[in-house]
């Protein structure tokens, strides 16, 4: 009975902190060195690569979860499709991130 207790609350706290840590690790390690690490408007980045600075902001972002998932599939413009890198599940956590920022 104890083992089983033990179990329960190991799953119950350290279940939410992966799930949560996915997208915002996988938004660090791939996304952050383009749309800045808390998807504000970042005037440099824009400059250096030749973007609009409002469409790096992710967190100002207008698009629906539905539109930035399929841009972070296929891409856009100077940004890489990231399809054959990550599964659907990667990048829809990535979103989910984003958007968890935009409502901040
Ligand atoms: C090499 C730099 C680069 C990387 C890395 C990158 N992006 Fe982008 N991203 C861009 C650029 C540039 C644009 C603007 C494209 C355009 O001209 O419409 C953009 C646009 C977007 C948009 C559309 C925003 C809008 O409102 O128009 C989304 C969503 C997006 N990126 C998500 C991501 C996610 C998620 C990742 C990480 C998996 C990522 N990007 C990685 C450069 C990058």
């Amino acid at each position: 009975m104890k083992k089983l207790f033990v179990t329960l609350i190991l799953v119950l706290f350290t279940a939410p902190t992966i799930c949560l840590a996915d997208g915002a690790s996988d938004y660090k390690a791939k996304c952050a060195a383009c749309h800045g690490a808390k998807a504000n408007l970042l005037p440099k980045t824009a400059r250096l690569l030749k973007a609009d600075p409002k469409k790096l902001a992710l967190k100002a972002s207008q698009m629906n979860r539905e539109e930035m998932i399929a841009i972070t599939e296929k891409g856009k413009d100077k940004m890489p499709g990231f399809e054959k890198e990550m599964t659907k599940d990667q990048i829809t956590s990535i979103i989910d991130y984003v958007m968890a920022l935009r409502k901040k």
